[in-house]
């Protein structure tokens, strides 16, 4: 159900997208990158969270949201009262981008052609799951759901239709964890709050 479905979507069940995602070469993300970070969740969740891209950590466990916006998130998920094992969670872009400095590989933003050579893959997840509830972490995440024209801050937190689903954007973990004193606390409390609509 995305804004702009890809003129491909890959069939088969999770399993298979998971290892023909593994083999993806639709952007060049893939050749620097450690390995492909899939979903995952249960392959009924009601709900699918939609992350940004794979971090660093994320690129080496190839497993998402393991990293510290992971921690945060799971730590929120709690605190709203939604059961994580529950939720099937991924990213927009699934594979790490980064500019090495150093020993340091830091964090770059996949443009709009790798967002949407990964669109497919997204899609399919969704395509799968069929999930009641779609929350997308970031506008990068929101506007691979929604479209271009998505605004985070005017929109967070409010249900959306979405082809049998409600769909909704809120923060970003790492953006609370960016954020700087009292502004943290504020982002921290309207993630959780939002994550709470769930519950
Ligand atoms: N940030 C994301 O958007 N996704 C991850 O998997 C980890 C950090």
């Amino acid at each position: 159900p995305l804004a702009k479905p890809p003129p491909e979507i890959p069939a088969g069940d999770l399993a298979t997208l998971r290892r023909k995602a593994r083999g993806c070469r639709a952007c060049p993300l893939w050749a620097p990158a450690t390995q492909t970070v899939f979903g995952e969740g249960p392959a009924d969740a009601r709900v699918v969270m939609v992350g940004e891209q794979a971090g660093d950590r994320e690129d080496i466990e190839g497993r998402p949201f393991v990293g510290p916006a992971g921690r945060l998130l799971h730590e929120l998920l709690e605190e709203a009262g939604v059961d994580p094992a529950e939720v099937y969670i991924t990213n927009a872009v699934k594979h790490f981008k980064f500019e090495q400095r150093g020993k340091a590989r830091l964090h770059k933003r996949a443009n709009a052609a790798e967002q949407t050579a990964c669109r497919r893959w997204l899609a399919a997840e969704l395509d799968r799951i069929r999930p009641r509830h779609v929350v997308c972490l970031g506008a990068l995440a929101a506007q691979n759901v929604f479209g271009n024209a998505f605004r985070l801050t005017a929109q967070r937190g409010q249900w959306q239709p979405l082809a049998g689903a409600q769909g909704m954007a809120t923060w970003h973990p790492s953006a609370v964890l960016r954020a700087p004193g009292e502004r943290r606390a504020a982002l921290r409390d309207d993630l959780r709050e939002d994550l709470a609509r769930l519950a």
